[in-house]
């Protein structure tokens, strides 16, 4: 698997629409009083900017985590391995999760927390991968719907790793590996050794985001079980929908 050598979504871009969400929640909840269900560990610097970005005082945090996939595969199985210590009580519940696939780790997340007494539970993800859905629910809030790929960074991992990066990357399958000629007598070249675990993209990650990744979607009806319907009136804007842009210089060596 490569690192795609261009964000995805550009950590500008990220931070932008983070703004706008942040924004369209205020409006959505006005002097109401929130808390928001942090869903570790791939929500977390979703919602560090989000509960920045939400002009209202009476914003609460509380965590919950859960886990469903091993490498990039969905084991089909949701976990849930820790949840809110304060009470929900009077307060409109927000799950922040950083991507909803299948929809079973936000269904199973939605379903304990309407359990613990929220006024609502609603769901913002920041990324939405749609074609994976398996089970009927849509995000309330959501910053970038994408096409079926495998994503890291601002959270997202694999296996625990690219968590840190501050945009969105894709990783792909790896290339084929160079046809090797040698002589029958002859050992295979050892393969070379990368400086760095893996190549930190140093281009394009605090910029403007790749001219073509993101235009806009159709808006969202976003309605689930026990959410205090954001999409009434004139409706939440779009999110975005994001798609790769197309490699065009050759990837430096990853491991
Ligand atoms: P779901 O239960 O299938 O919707 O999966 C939700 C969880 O799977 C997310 O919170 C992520 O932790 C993980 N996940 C799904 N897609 C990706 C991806 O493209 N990259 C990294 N993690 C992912
Ligand atoms: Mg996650």
């Amino acid at each position: 698997m490569h690192l795609s050598e261009h964000p995805l979504i550009s950590a500008s871009a990220i931070q932008r629409r983070v703004d706008e969400l942040g924004a369209e929640i205020a409006a959505h909840y006005g002097d109401e009083p929130i808390t928001l269900i942090v869903v570790l560990k791939g929500g977390l610097p979703f919602a560090a900017d989000l509960l920045r970005a939400i002009p209202v005082s009476d914003v609460c945090v509380e965590y919950i985590r859960a886990r469903s996939y091993a490498g990039t595969a969905s084991t089909g199985e949701v976990l849930i391995t820790m949840q809110p210590e304060e009470s929900l009580e009077g307060r409109h519940a927000i799950v922040v999760e950083d991507i909803l696939d299948t929809g079973r780790t936000a269904s199973a997340i939605q379903a304990r927390i309407l359990a613990l007494g929220p006024l609502s539970c609603a769901v913002c993800a920041l990324l939405d991968k749609p074609a994976r859905r398996e089970v009927p629910i849509e995000a309330d809030f959501t910053g970038f719907v994408i096409e079926n790929y495998f994503v890291v960074g601002y959270g997202l991992d694999l296996d625990e790793r690219f968590r840190g990066l501050p945009a969105v990357f894709v990783l792909e399958e790896a290339e084929e590996p160079e046809p090797a000629f040698l002589m029958d007598d002859e050992e295979p070249p050892a393969a070379p050794e990368s400086e760095a675990p893996f190549p930190w993209p140093e281009e394009e990650v605090a910029g403007e985001e790749t001219p073509g990744a993101i235009s806009p979607a159709d808006p969202g009806s976003g309605q689930t079980g026990g959410t205090p319907s954001p999409g009434t009136a004139s409706g939440p804007p779009p999110p975005h929908r994001a798609r790769a842009r197309r490699r065009r210089r050759p990837r430096p060596p990853f491991r």
